[in-house]
């Protein structure tokens, strides 16, 4: 068998074996293969597709590329969770700990920002002093310990991902379903958890931006854990403008710790509670969602919640003050308001361009080496369907310095349509997807 057979095959629009996916997830992994040949793969693959059953062989040579985290030294029924990423998405941060307070075991390997989207690492280490780096005996043991552990992969999982992953951001083969399939659930499935629940994102601010896309999605990756033999759920939600209205490092962990602390609701609120409420049920912690997130709410309301957050940043070398006091998170130089400008109702959000607009200001990496400022960032004061006048407050700015506040404050103009026709709210839950069908909610 070699490269240029099975470049040949899929070119003509034939259905590769398990031997020849596996042939080339090595090549990737190993790097044995050259890249022209795994691009002109990745091009076929975009061009002429893959069926589920050679998605989900994909996805499972690509788990088996690397190490696979073994989490079965940790009691119960370890669930994760995975957002296919967005702006002001902080879900993480708050069921994380309110799952682990309702007793199901969250051992959580997360990721860092990516273009216009947070990463929840990157989040965590404007915590000061908390660390995210583990070893995998000490990331088993801080779950036994407390129940929750939120950190870096402790492996190298799914290397077959890395370079293709490189090699498809170069080669225009990015948006390709069954490369995005099996993308994100090598790695999800590589990190160990028994089962999952995905947070499929649509609208301006999210990988896939009609509903009918997401929904695609949705469908192939649960289909594929089903391949894999794990249970997987997904919800499918609003990304057309950010889900909370923090956007940056340390405004995120503001907004977080105000979520469980039970002073903010709203978008961010709702969402952590429906996922972490069918990953309740998923632990065999709840019967039915709806009491699973019923859990969670108590879990806030108790104060628990909030609780198992201090003691997994202290676990992590981090100052857990920071829950009874946010203003220890690190405080941007500048902080401003600015207003509408105009009167009307908010009509749409780019919201792609809102997540770029607090990059440039410093909280996310242009390049991989970039220096993140965890201070910096925004709150937004407005969501789709607000009545505004030209006074109203827009948004509030934490900058480095009061040329990066008003060049962040005109992107954000601009992202912003304000027009004259009320407009309703966003649809905030969209679907549910389980391995029996999809569900329009
Ligand atoms: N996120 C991933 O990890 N992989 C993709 O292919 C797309 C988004
Ligand atoms: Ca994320």
């Amino acid at each position: 068998m070699t490269m240029l057979d099975i470049i040949e095959k899929k070119k003509l629009g034939g259905e590769l074996s398990r031997e020849e996916i596996r042939f080339f997830a090595r090549a990737a992994g190993e790097k044995t293969a050259p890249d022209y040949q795994l691009a002109a793969l990745l091009m076929a693959i975009r061009l002429n597709g893959m069926t589920d059953r050679e998605t989900a062989d994909l996805t499972m040579e690509m788990r088996d590329s690397g190490d696979v985290a073994d989490l079965s030294g940790i009691p119960g029924i370890k669930v994760d969770k995975h957002s296919t990423g967005g702006v002001g998405d902080t879900t993480t941060l708050i069921l994380a700990p309110l799952a682990a307070a309702c007793g199901a075991p969250i051992a959580k390997m997360s990721g860092r920002g990516l273009g216009h989207t947070g990463g929840t690492l990157d989040k965590l280490e404007s915590i000061p002093g908390l660390n995210v780096m583990m070893s995998e005996d000490d990331f088993i043991r801080q779950v036994k310990e407390i129940g929750l552990v939120v950190a870096a992969q402790t492996g190298q999982l799914a290397p077959a991902d890395k370079t293709l992953y490189a090699l498809r951001d170069v080669t225009s083969t990015v948006d390709s379903m069954p490369l995005i399939v099996s993308s994100i659930m090598s790695k999800k499935l590589a990190s160990g958890a028994d089962a999952i629940v995905l947070d499929v994102k649509t609208g301006s601010g999210a990988l896939m931006h009609t509903l009918k896309d997401s929904l695609e999605l949705a469908v192939r990756m649960v289909e594929v854990g089903r391949m894999a033999g794990k249970p997987v759920g997904a919800l499918v939600t609003n990304m057309d403008q950010p889900l909370g209205t923090h956007i940056g490092n340390a405004l995120e962990v503001k907004e977080a710790i105000d979520v469980l602390s039970g002073r903010a609701t709203g978008d961010l609120l709702e969402v952590s509670l429906v996922l972490g409420g069918h990953m309740l049920v998923l632990a065999g912690k709840a019967e039915t969602a709806e009491e699973g997130a019923g859990m969670m709410r108590e879990a806030i309301d108790s104060g628990a919640g909030l609780q198992k957050l201090k003691e997994m940043i202290a676990a992590q070398g981090g100052n857990p003050a920071v829950c009874d006091d946010v203003r220890l998170l690190p405080q941007a130089a500048v902080i401003r308001q600015a207003k509408c400008g105009t009167g009307g109702w908010v009509q749409k959000m780019d919201t792609t361009a809102l997540g770029l607009a607090s990059q440039a200001m410093g909280a996310g990496r242009k390049t991989k080496e970039d220096q993140l400022d965890y201070s910096v960032g925004y709150i937004l004061h407005v969501r789709i369907g607000d009545r505004v006048e030209a006074d109203t407050p827009l948004c509030e700015l934490h900058a480095r310095n009061e040329a990066e506040a008003e060049q962040a404050e005109q992107a954000i103009r601009q992202a912003i349509t304000i027009g004259s026709e009320p407009c309703g709210r966003a649809k905030l839950f969209l679907a549910e997807v389980t391995a029996d069908g999809i569900m329009r909610l």
